[in-house]
């Protein structure tokens, strides 16, 4: 935009009849040059700026030099009109801060300085840098707030693991074109705001490990793209919305360690598609839904530590892909259910501290690999037949 104005400008000089409107042009000519400048910046330039700003120990920027074009330089990758599109410098231990200029870089898509010892602010202004695509600073030391602005043509943003601090903006609904957003393992409070609903494309959503409060919005639930969902170690309460039910996509739902109450809703039984379902570690009463145990495409199922109470129904043989069962800590009662033992693939079965009673299913290992079963801390009496088997304690 700003090179097409310059052209015509350009352009306009040339045909410029007499001096004075040769002056007049000139003078907005140079206006706009240096207003503009962030964007018409050498590009050789802004990456010297971006080297001397950091600490290199491993040497990974000691080809940046005069000797060969910048286009052959270690991490960078230029588009066929020999721009630089990418700055790939992930895990080369740089530290010190990374410069404004980075994002100035005029064609700029993707940046990704992940797992290195970066700090201080991230300098950036999203508005102003409209051609990047993909930007992962994860596992860095950065710290302040998010960076500001609003970008909808940005597709990744992974700032997970660092020390950025603050609330989410209502403005992250701007980022309209978003389909991997990573938050997570931050100093992030307040709320999760609504506006993440305009981001209709989001496929993976991740907040977790940050100090957010408040209720899971329940416009999430418009974000039918979502494959994605962890939002646990937070302090999120109120109960888990009937909407979650309407993400036919999701695979993992990960709602981990909150302070989440109420019952598991039965809507959950529309997700076909869920393969890991984590609701441990939150305050969850009433039964496990029946609809749950339709989720054939179960692998995971871990719901311990909360209150939740009732019968586990003989509908859990419909689980034939579950490997993991948690259900520990809970107030579960009656009998452990016979289905259990033809699971063919479960391979971890904990069902500690609950009310469980009755004899332990005398198949249980016989028709899959069980690696890890805890039943102790319940109110179970042996099975005769396995009686034989357990060698006596002395
Ligand atoms: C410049 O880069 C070349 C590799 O292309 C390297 O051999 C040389 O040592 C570098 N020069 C300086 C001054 O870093
Ligand atoms: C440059 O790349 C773009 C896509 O990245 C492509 O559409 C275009 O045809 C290419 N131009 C040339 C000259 O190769
Ligand atoms: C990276 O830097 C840290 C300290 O800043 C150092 O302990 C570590 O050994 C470095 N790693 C490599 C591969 O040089
Ligand atoms: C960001 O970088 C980290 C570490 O290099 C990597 O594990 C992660 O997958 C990247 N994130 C995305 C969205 O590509
Ligand atoms: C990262 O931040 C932590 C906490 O402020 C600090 O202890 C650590 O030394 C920092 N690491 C680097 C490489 O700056
Ligand atoms: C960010 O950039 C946009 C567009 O360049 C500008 O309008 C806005 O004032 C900038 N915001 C800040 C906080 O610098
Ligand atoms: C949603 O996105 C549109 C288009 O990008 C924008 O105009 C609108 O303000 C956004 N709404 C919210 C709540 O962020
Ligand atoms: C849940 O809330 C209680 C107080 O209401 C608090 O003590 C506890 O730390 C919270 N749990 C989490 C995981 O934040
Ligand atoms: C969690 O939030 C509750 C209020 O909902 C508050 O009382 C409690 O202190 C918070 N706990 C933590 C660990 O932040
Ligand atoms: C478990 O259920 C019993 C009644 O069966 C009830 O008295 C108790 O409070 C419940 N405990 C928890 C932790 O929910
Ligand atoms: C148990 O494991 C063995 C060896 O890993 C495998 O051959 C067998 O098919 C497994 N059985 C079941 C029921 O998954
Ligand atoms: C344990 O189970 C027996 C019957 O199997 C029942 O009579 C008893 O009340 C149960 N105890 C508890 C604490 O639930």
């Amino acid at each position: 935009m700003i090179d097409r104005i310059l052209s015509v400008l350009f352009l306009r000089l040339k045909m410029a009849k007499n001096e004075a409107e040769t002056g007049r042009l000139s003078l907005v000519f140079m206006f706009l040059f240096f207003s503009s400048c962030s964007c018409t910046d050498n590009e050789f330039e802004l990456l010297l700026s971006i080297k001397s700003s950091m600490n290199d120990p491993l040497q990974s920027l000691s080809n940046w030099n005069l000797s060969l074009p910048f286009c052959q330089w270690k991490g960078i990758a230029c588009d066929n009109s020999s721009h630089v599109a990418k700055i790939e410098l992930s895990g080369k231990n740089l530290s010190g801060k990374i410069p404004e200029s980075i994002f100035h870089l005029p064609y700029i898509e993707t940046i990704d300085l992940s797992s290195n010892q970066l700090s201080g602010e991230i300098p950036l202004n999203f508005s102003s840098c409209l051609s990047l695509r993909y930007l992962n600073l994860s596992n860095n030391n950065f710290t302040g707030p998010l960076p500001k602005g609003s970008n909808s043509q940005l597709q990744v943003l992974d700032l997970s693991n660092n020390m950025l601090l603050g609330k989410i903006p209502e403005e992250i609904g701007l980022f309209s074109g978003l389909e991997y957003l990573d938050l997570g393992g931050n100093v992030l409070m307040g709320i999760i705001p609504k506006s993440l609903s305009n981001i209709t494309g989001l496929q993976f959503l991740t907040l977790a490990s940050n100090q957010l409060i408040g209720e899971i919005p329940r416009e999430l639930g418009m974000l039918k793209s979502l494959k994605w969902i962890y939002l646990g170690y937070n302090n999120l309460s109120g109960g888990i919305p009937i909407d979650i039910g309407e993400l036919t996509s999701l695979n993992h739902l990960d709602l981990v360690n909150n302070n989440l109450t109420g019952e598991i809703p039965s809507s959950l039984g529309k997700l076909t598609n869920l393969q890991y379902l984590f609701l441990y570690l939150n305050k969850l009463t009433g039964p496990i839904p029946r609809s749950i145990f339709s989720l054939k495409n179960l692998i995971s199922l871990d719901l311990s530590d909360n209150f939740l109470s009732g019968e586990i129904p003989e509908l859990l043989s419909q689980l034939q892909n579950l490997e993991i069962l948690h259900l520990f800590s809970n107030n579960f009662t009656g009998k452990i259910p016979n289905a259990i033992t033809s699971l063919p693939h479960l391979q971890v079965l904990q069902l500690w501290s609950n009310k469980f009673s009755g004899e332990i299913p005398k198949d249980l290992g016989k028709q899959n690999n069980l690696t890890v079963l805890d039943l102790s801390t319940n109110n179970l009496t042996e099975n005769p037949r396995k009686r034989l088997w357990i060698r006596p304690a002395f």
